[in-house]
């Protein structure tokens, strides 16, 4: 599978607040898994956790068409049970998953785990279903990710080894943002996925996003993700 160049440019839509900022986000998600689906008959998707996506994934069941050619996936998860309100597990069955979207295409993380063998049975789980490019990597149709305050995105953080893992898909991390233990995919993965759209609402948001488009910084791990096609979907608070 040949994939389409990535421009290496950070596109930037702008919108005036977080409930417009949440539509345009499910708007281009559900464009963006049709596309998939006419191309590729199936899309694959990995959510970003935190607080901000659940608006969007609110909206988001409703704008797919086809709710059934869709295998969702999670870009970091907490290491916590599937119930701790941390999960991002939980968010998504609180708000896609209660939308209408199956159950049974949610690729958990098992927090629950521990954490190397959750990571590994969820790179695993991901190379066997996820149809891989030319290098074998797992190719994503979407790859939604967060952004926070200090640049990190999934959970990826600022400096961190995580940033420079090249020989896994998935890798336990301890974060600097609590729950401390979690999962999350790495950057090949992320910049592999045919498209990459990075969701970020609130003045707190601001200094990150221009970091992010002030180029490549492992200070601002978001900003690794250039060579994908990326799309930073903010409100206007958050705008540069
Ligand atoms: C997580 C997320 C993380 C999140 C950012 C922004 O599990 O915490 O994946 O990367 O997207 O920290 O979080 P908010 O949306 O809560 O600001």
């Amino acid at each position: 599978m040949v994939r389409e160049p990535a421009d290496g440019v950070i596109h930037l839509s702008v919108h005036p607040d977080p409930e417009a900022t949440a539509a345009a986000a499910a708007d281009l998600i559900a464009d963006r898994i049709a596309a998939a689906q006419s191309a590729r008959g199936i899309a694959h998707v990995s959510l970003a956790g935190g607080t901000t996506p659940r608006r969007a994934y609110e909206l988001l069941a409703a704008r797919l068409a086809d709710r059934e050619h869709v295998d969702w996936w999670f870009g970091d998860e907490r290491c916590v049970p599937p119930d701790d309100p941390e999960s991002n597990y939980r968010l998504v069955s609180e708000s896609l998953i209660a939308g209408g979207i199956p159950a049974e295409r949610v690729h958990r993380v098992h927090g629950e785990d521990a954490p190397e063998h959750a990571a590994s049975a969820y790179a695993d789980e991901l190379a066997l279903n996820v149809p891989p490019d030319t290098d074998g990597m797992p190719v994503l149709d979407v790859a939604l990710l967060g952004l926070g305050e200090d640049g990190h995105t999934a959970s990826l953080f600022p400096r961190d080894p995580s940033l420079d893992v090249t020989d896994a898909l998935a890798v336990p991390v301890v974060a600097v943002k609590p729950p401390p233990n979690r999962i999350t995919l790495t950057l090949p993965v992320l910049r592999a996925a045919r498209d990459v759209i990075v969701l970020a609402t609130g003045a707190g948001k601001r200094d990150a996003v221009t970091r992010v488009l002030a180029g490549p910084d492992p200070a601002t791990p978001a900003s690794l993700l250039a060579d994908a096609n990326v799309t930073l979907v903010v409100d206007a608070a958050a705008a540069p």
